[in-house]
């Protein structure tokens, strides 16, 4: 291989690197991890609660804000706000963001599933 191909071959593998991130996230499968996870609790149409309240907006939501729905006191005094960082921390697990939640939920370990999940929620507008 004469210097020319290697450079070539360098400057392709950066630009495949640059391409795929090591974290990228896709809404896509982060819906396959909604249905999965959260679906059973959750609705995503705004005004539709089930056991859990709607998700519908909740990426920048503050906690225990849908109207009509009972929320756990430890929901309501946490004064958390769901960006995308308390979202992550929160739904690694729940019962230790939001001390006596009632949100029956062992939490998603994966982060790359959590990451996908978190795309998925934001597109919920
Ligand atoms: C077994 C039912 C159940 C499952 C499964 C569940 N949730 Fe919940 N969720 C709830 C309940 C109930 C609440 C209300 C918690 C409270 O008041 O303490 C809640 C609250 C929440 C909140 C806070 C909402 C607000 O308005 O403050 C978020 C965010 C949330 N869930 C996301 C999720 C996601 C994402 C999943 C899937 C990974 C999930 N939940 C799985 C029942 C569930």
């Amino acid at each position: 291989m004469n210097r020319f191909f290697v450079a070539v071959s360098v400057a392709t593998g950066l630009v495949l690197l640059n391409a795929v991130p090591s974290y990228a996230q896709s809404a896509e499968a982060g819906q396959s991890v909604f249905k999965r996870d959260c679906a059973i609790c959750h609705e995503v149409v705004a005004g539709k609660n089930r056991t859990g309240p709607s998700l519908f907006g909740i990426v920048g939501r503050p906690a225990g804000s849908v109207p009509n729905f009972s929320y756990s006191n430890g929901n309501k005094a946490s004064g958390l706000t769901w960006d995308t960082a308390t979202l992550d921390r929160y739904l690694i697990a729940p019962r230790t963001v939001v001390p006596g939640t009632k949100m029956s939920y062992g939490g998603q370990k994966d982060d790359q599933k959590r990451r996908d999940l978190i795309a998925y929620l934001a597109t919920l507008h």
